[in-house]
């Protein structure tokens, strides 16, 4: 058992102490709309809401503040400008430190937001329309999310290392006639060529015409071709007249984001307008404890969840100001995060075990010989942080001053769903802590039963909270499917969660066919897909296993077709092959020659032996008699070895 970390003794924490919690929590789930009414109120709504959670699991219905009217660019930007709108809002931090940052006001950022959607109505861009946001990490796109937000369009990012055939797909998908993005990203020194990546998606898209408008933001200067008529330069078409923030019913669209599941292709999670800023807007504001004046930095992508809630709704809705950041870790050099922390003076910092692990193999140098004295609050998402990261990133980084906040959630829950809260809760290493206000979770076993007290268990969650994802876009069937047939009556999370005394979470990982890789959600069955794409392959099974860095390795089992013997060569190409299908996240680690997948008679892939071999755990097999060909398991292990 690990010993709980006392909360550090914290002197400005105004938002929770230990006895608030423990009343605001029952208060949450024994009048979840008088709570969450009462929340509602940190945002300036049009029209305030009478109604709360209106919601069923069973069939799936799920609706917050239906009643209520507002527009989430107004509470991120215009409603600030009264009160601070000489403040920071966004400090952009580039690639290259030696690069021109930027920093805006928010009257800067309002200014804008409104030549952005200006832009978008230039070309066409409405109320209810589908934009595809493909974009690096500058403050075009932060401002592209919220002119969205401003004239009711439905954003969807899409994470600027998808390669050109996962973006068609995701265009295609929920009928985007718009896309925005620039001319090219860069990533530790590395260029991305954006633009041309959008062209060859559209090429991809067997349509003539298959959208109506492109947005480009110029950021590099590399030379792109134009295509008459339909691509814009953004500051060719941008213009600084009037645009007012359209009325959107809380239950309206805000946005659309990609994740892979454990069946079939990425899926579409929607989120609604009301539900979710309230629910960013206030699980940013206790989770991270913001103090007016503070420098708050989320190193994630606004590719990713973390980055639409955590860069750019949560903080801005609290009139934070957000550092967005081009760059990666490693470039220029491992120690580039405790710049950035010393030169903008960062107190809240929000990053990723992948990313820590991979900072504390560098060792201590690079991180001491840096101030960091700016931190006060730490934060961990996106998987599972193994204790020993913690510890390194609790005494290391924040010199065993500042408390960490371990936050589980997902692209579905919107937001923070279980943490320790910075001045109410002891924390323990590699336990997420708590739930957070409203939160019902339950541990079930492989039947749905009910697990009571300290168990581990499937973890499902019982009620609906407002940050909830409403649907999947167009197929709210895949939606009920997904998360609520499992468990009839129940949202179910995928994960797998033991619960111990003193009622902490302990997250041990995905308990589906959905692999976590530096953070990020991998479906096997899409790696899958992409690899028998490839005209020598016959059948491929991928499964993930332990990797030092990355949490999880995608570690790939391939026949080859009749005649075919597996080589180097093919090995690269295969690897290159899923990069061009899907983006670099999606590499191989390990790719497997066999010849054959360990299937029982009615032709089920047994995945269990799959997984067993690929951790090199051949003790715990379990029953191999059902196999089709039993012997196949030993030529596995023998390859296995042989790698
Ligand atoms: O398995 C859990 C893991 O990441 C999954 C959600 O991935 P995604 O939708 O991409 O969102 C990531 C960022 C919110 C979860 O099902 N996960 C996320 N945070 C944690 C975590 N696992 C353990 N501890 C966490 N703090």
């Amino acid at each position: 058992m690990i010993q709980a970390i006392s909360r550090p003794s914290m002197t400005r924490v105004t938002h929770c102490v230990s006895e608030q919690y423990d009343e605001m929590y029952r208060q949450s789930v024994e009048d979840p709309d008088g709570f969450w009414l009462d929340q509602a109120k940190r945002l300036d709504w049009f029209s305030a809401p009478t109604r709360g959670g209106e919601w069923s699991f069973d069939p799936a219905d799920i609706s917050w503040f239906a009643d209520g009217s507002l527009n989430l660019c107004h509470n991120a930007v215009d409603r600030h400008l009264r009160t601070r709108g000489e403040d920071t809002a966004i400090i952009f931090e580039p690639d290259d430190p030696a690069s021109a940052g930027r920093t805006l006001t928010y009257r800067e950022l309002h200014a804008e937001v409104i030549r952005m959607a200006n832009a978008m109505k230039a070309m066409g861009v409405k109320k209810g329309d589908r934009v595809t946001l493909y974009m690096p990490m500058i403050v075009e796109g932060v401002t592209a999310m919220l002119a969205c937000a401003r004239i009711g369009a439905i954003h969807s990012v899409v994470f600027g290392g998808f390669s050109p055939e996962a973006l068609a797909g995701r265009i295609e998908d929920c009928g985007s006639r718009f896309v925005i993005t620039a001319d090219e990203g860069l990533r530790g020194s590395k260029r991305v060529p954006l633009k041309a990546n959008v062209d060859a998606a559209l090429n991809e898209l067997d349509h003539d015409t298959p959208i109506d408008g492109m947005l480009v933001i110029k950021h590099t200067g590399a030379k792109i071709e134009m295509r008459e008529g339909r691509d814009h330069w953004l500051h060719d078409v941008a213009t600084d007249e009037d645009c007012p923030c359209e009325g959107m019913n809380a239950e309206d669209p805000l946005f659309i984001l990609y994740t892979s599941g454990s069946t079939g292709k990425p899926k579409g999670v929607l989120h609604t307008t009301g539900g979710y800023g309230v629910w960013t807007a206030t699980t940013f504001n206790y989770v991270f404890d913001y103090q007016p004046g503070e420098v708050y930095w989320c190193t994630a992508d606004i590719g990713w969840v973390t980055g639409h809630s955590y860069i750019v709704y949560g903080p801005l809705m609290n009139g934070a100001t957000s550092v967005v950041f081009e760059g990666v870790p490693n470039y220029p050099d491992h120690g580039r995060f405790w710049d950035v922390v010393d030169k903008h003076k960062v107190s809240i910092l929000y990053t990723a075990p992948t990313a820590i692990r991979a900072l504390m193999r560098e060792g201590d140098e690079f991180v001491t010989s840096r101030d960091r004295s700016s931190l006060r609050l730490l934060g961990s998402v996106g998987e599972p942080i193994n204790p020993e990261a913690w510890r390194w990133y609790y005494d290391v980084v924040g010199s065993g001053r500042c408390p960490i906040v371990d936050t589980w959630w997902q692209t579905e829950t919107g937001g923070v769903m279980i943490t320790t809260l910075p001045a109410a809760h002891d924390m323990k290493p590699g336990s997420a802590g708590l739930p957070f206000f409203g939160i019902q979770p339950q541990l079930v076993d492989n039947d749905g039963a009910a697990l009571d007290g300290a168990v581990e268990g499937n973890l499902c969650i019982t009620a609906s909270w407002p940050g909830q994802a409403r649907s999947v876009y167009g197929d709210h069937e895949r939606f009920e499917q997904t998360y609520f047939s499992t468990y009839p009556g129940k949202y179910f999370t995928g994960d797998g969660c033991r619960r111990d005394e003193d009622g902490y979470y302990w997250i041990t990982g995905r308990v589906d066919d959905v692999i976590n890789v530096s953070g990020h959600r991998m479906g096997t069955a899409e790696v899958e897909s992409a690899l028998v794409l490839h005209e020598l392959v016959a059948e491929a099974a991928v499964v993930g296993y332990p990797h030092d860095i990355k949490g999880q390795g995608i570690y790939c089992y391939v026949t080859l077709n009749a005649g075919v013997s597996g080589s180097d060569e093919l090995h690269q190409a295969l690897r290159a092959h899923v990069r061009k299908e899907i983006g670099p996240i999606a590499t191989p680690d390990h790719i497997q020659f066999t010849d054959g997948l360990p299937k029982t008679r009615s032709g089920k892939i047994m995945r269990r032996i799959l997984r067993k071999v690929a951790e090199n755990d051949y003790g715990a097999l379990g029953d191999t008699s059902t196999l089709a060909d039993p012997s196949l398991v030993d030529r596995l292990i023998e390859g296995r070895q042989n790698r």
